[in-house]
């Protein structure tokens, strides 16, 4: 049966920043990306998804809106997005857009004229006095409140430079459905929406208890019931244009029932799956994740990296001796995810193995999650580190040579680079391309559930039809089942036992 292109697509994330700079400016822009379009679809993804590249003062690196329907002077023009979305479209590529309908940029007209005094009521203003007007905290550190020249409190769940939106009031509903139709009607294939689950604030504005801060699947602050409404008008929006246009969710939740709401059918096509990115390296988790989400999900989604956390190959080397480890595990990781059914959505570089950048300098990073937090947290930056294409010293092929990237590169990422590592059949970019060629041949052939078999504690051995994935997260090697071949390895493998920290398909007719 045919089912939707997004059901078992594979999208690769374009950080727009770090991508490719044509302009020569330092920055990443839409030129960069259209230039390097053919690497992609080599590369094997069936869409790619942009970040925010539309007119921003860059406060959160665009995810500060100021025009949700133009873009931005340092990424390109519409022109520049028109030609880039037919030359995806003539590979065979889909693309999405981020659209961020939580709050807009403090630059945004909207906002300008609230300020001015005239309608407060797009945006979230209340009387405070001197204190906020509640307890909230902004998820980039302190108030989530700042207090206007005329004594009045604006909300803002981020950066004071990003002020939430009032959902309450229908002006916001009419005109986000327009920028959608906007997008739409430039050729785009669908959005992935950003904090999804924000948008609507309980009535009156309730404190929280302060350990209750953090993301929840409902509180007062996330997961209204009211936002439901919100994706049913968008859904009718994008079930109205022709090509199976679809939208994933950013949805923070604690459990995947929760995460399914956003799924009814009549909502959002999609939401990322953020369990299987947040479970440590144990096959008890991974096991975990998978069984809840399959339970409780019908279009199921995975990911291992974006440009919001610390790189896989990082997150799974922490804490080893071994400091081939990371990317040991960051390659079995993939493989198994890409025997799920579902969706994966990657993240640029990652099939280049690129680890967080650790070392960068105080006066390098820009994320507000470093500056709001004088430095206390080492913020995103890391993992948004400009990708290294070619050459044996920085800008390795980002910019022109001679220009410097917005943030330094690693002295250490002339092995690294794409062009070094087309070279060499051991690279992770080969291994990357083999594993998504394996699933393409393997597409139509798989059915939609997964089935256990008995496996060690420490590893997964899972069938799909002919597909047999084993993944080994323990420290010894695990007998590998009756197979009749080895289809990929995410390192070599002899056919008889899988070593730690690796993974294999296998064909079982
Ligand atoms: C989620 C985005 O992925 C992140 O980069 C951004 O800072 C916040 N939403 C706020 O828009």
């Amino acid at each position: 049966m045919e089912i939707p292109w997004w059901r078992d697509a594979v999208v690769y994330e374009i950080y727009v920043r770090s991508f490719a700079d044509a302009s020569g400016d330092g920055v990443g822009d839409l030129p960069g990306i259209r230039q390097r379009l053919p690497y992609l679809a080599e590369l094997g993804v069936d869409a790619i998804w942009l970040t925010p590249f539309y007119p921003s003062p860059m406060a959160d690196g665009g995810y500060d809106v100021a025009d949700y329907r133009d873009v931005d002077p340092l990424f390109g023009t519409l022109a520049d997005f028109d030609a880039l979305v037919t030359d995806a479209h003539a590979l065979g590529l889909r693309v999405l857009v981020d659209i961020v309908p939580n709050h807009s940029s403090a630059e945004h007209p909207w906002f300008k004229a609230a300020l001015r005094g005239e309608g407060r009521d797009r945006y979230v203003f209340r009387d405070g006095g001197d204190e906020p007007p509640n307890n909230w905290q902004s998820t980039f550190s302190g108030p989530a409140w700042t207090k206007t020249p005329d004594g009045q409190w604006y909300l803002h769940l981020f950066a004071p430079e990003q002020p939430d939106f009032n959902w309450r009031n229908p002006e916001v509903h009419a005109e986000f459905l327009d920028v959608l139709r906007f997008w739409l009607d430039r050729g785009v294939d669908g959005f992935r929406i950003d904090v999804a689950m924000g948008l609507y604030k309980a009535e009156g504005l309730p404190d929280l208890p302060p350990e209750d801060q953090a993301f929840r699947s409902e509180s007062p602050i996330w997961g209204r019931p009211e936002v439901h409404e919100v994706y049913r008008e968008w859904r009718k929006v994008l079930d109205s244009y022709p090509g199976e246009r679809m939208a994933i969710g950013e949805v923070w939740t604690d459990s995947a029932e929760d995460l399914a709401l956003y799924l009814r059918p009549d909502e959002l096509h999609q939401s990322f799956n953020f369990a299987w990115l947040e479970a440590p390296w144990s096959a008890t988790a991974f096991r975990k994740v998978i069984d809840d989400t399959l339970a409780a999900v019908t279009a199921p989604t995975w990911v291992l990296s974006n440009h919001d956390v610390v790189r896989h190959v990082t997150r799974y080397g922490e804490g080893l001796t071994n400091s081939t480890a990371g990317l040991a595990r960051a390659r079995a990781a993939l493989l198994a995810m890409l025997a799920l059914p579902g969706s994966a959505y990657l993240y640029q570089g990652e099939e280049l193995g690129l680890p967080e950048v650790k070392d960068l300098p105080p006066e390098a990073r820009q994320d507000p999650v470093f500056r709001r937090s004088e430095g206390s947290l080492p913020g995103r930056d890391g993992c948004r580190v400009p990708l290294p294409w070619a050459g044996a010293a920085a800008p390795y092929g980002f910019s022109p040579d001679g220009v410097g990237p917005w943030l330094p590169q690693p002295v250490d990422w002339a092995a690294l680079t794409a062009e070094r590592q087309a070279a060499d059949p051991g690279s992770t970019l080969h291994f990357y391309k083999e594993a998504l060629r394996a699933r393409r041949e393997l597409r139509g052939a798989l059915p939609d559930g997964i089935t256990w078999l008995d496996a060690p504690e420490d590893a997964l051995v899972f069938t799909r039809g002919p597909l047999t994935c084993v993944l080994n997260c323990g420290t010894e090697p695990v007998p590998l089942p009756p197979h009749e071949h080895v289809l990929i390895g995410s390192a070599p493998v002899d056919g008889y036992l899988l070593p730690p920290d690796t993974a294999a398909w296998l064909h079982t007719p």
